[in-house]
Formats: C-alpha cells, sequence, structure tokens
C-alpha cells in the first residue's frame, strides 16, 4: 500500500548515519551524510595533531568553551574522542557555506603559518584540523560536532551519543 508517513519520514530524516573508516588514510577526508548535512570526518598523523598545539594564540576559542560540541567530546586541541579522527559538521558558523580541506602547511595563498585546516571560500573564515575557528575572522564559532559514537574500530555512528563511561 502506497502512502505517505510522516512519522516514519520524520524518523528516517533523524536516522544515525554510520561510516566505514577503515579506509580512510592519514591525511585524509570523507564526507558521510547525516540529517542532510555533510559530516567530515579527517584522519590525522601526529605531525597534524602535534600542530594543532602550535595554533592556541591564534584561536579565538582554543579551549572549545562555547558549547558547539557534546560533553564527552574532551576540550583539548583534538576535540576528539579518538585524536586521529576529527569528526564535524562541515558547514561555516558564519552564513552557512561549506569551507575547504585544506591540510597542507604552508600554501601559497594561505600563507607561511598555516599548519592544515579549513578555509571558508565565502568570506575567508579559517579553522583548524579540529574545526577551531581562528580570530579575526567572520566566523564566529569552532565548527559543530555533532552526536557521535564509535561502534567498532572502523564503523562510527553519528547522531547517537556516545554513552557515559
Ligand atoms: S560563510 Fe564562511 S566565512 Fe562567511
Amino acid at each position: 500500500m502506497a502512502s505517505w508517513n510522516p512519522s516514519a519520514k520524520a524518523k528516517a530524516a533523524g536516522a544515525p548515519a554510520k561510516a566505514d573508516i577503515s579506509k580512510l588514510e592519514l591525511g585524509q577526508q570523507m564526507i558521510a551524510e547525516w540529517r542532510g548535512k555533510p559530516v567530515w570526518i579527517v584522519r590525522r598523523g601526529p605531525e597534524a595533531l602535534a600542530n594543532l598545539e602550535k595554533l592556541n594564540d591564534k584561536l579565538a576559542d582554543p579551549n572549545s568553551e562555547k558549547p558547539e560540541q557534546p560533553d564527552y567530546i574532551p576540550h583539548t586541541p583534538a576535540r576528539s574522542l579518538r585524536p586521529e579522527y576529527a569528526v564535524m559538521v562541515g558547514i561555516c558558523t558564519h552564513l552557512g557555506c561549506s569551507p575547504s580541506y585544506r591540510p597542507e602547511v604552508a600554501p601559497e595563498d594561505l600563507g607561511p603559518e598555516w599548519l592544515g585546516g579549513f578555509h571558508c571560500p565565502c568570506h575567508g573564515s579559517k579553522f583548524d584540523l579540529s574545526g577551531r575557528v581562528y580570530k579575526g575572522v567572520p566566523a564566529p564559532t569552532n565548527l559543530v560536532i555533532p552526536p557521535h559514537k564509535y561502534e567498532d574500530d572502523n564503523t562510527l555512528v553519528i547522531g547517537v551519543d556516545q554513552e557515559a563511561v
């Protein structure tokens, strides 16, 4: 029977999304979709993680004090349940453009101090590889980290909270 069922539709729209991260290599970004939004998953190596620590002075909210992330995400530079993996909603917190993944260090257009991150082409906001926003750019807050958990080593579930441990 064909019928339009608003509750089923609403349920599907809010359903968790699973991402297989087993093929994601160091330095790569993959994009999952959850509730119609892009969710970035970025795998960071030791050098990228060490670089995050060096950026604190340049960032507007280096300790993630504004609530753009679930309670169980540490307020560390890595902002992550598993530091190797960054998980965030890929929508600029200024006016909603989609920032570009720019993992390279010191590219010509972003300057010698760039240590990898995300650059929004619309009005020039900059974020580090944890989605922490730079000072002096239009975006007011860090990128949003969605609720998520790991079902096993290779499966990330977006839209479901990590249970308290
Ligand atoms: S929407 Fe990203 S800087 Fe304006």
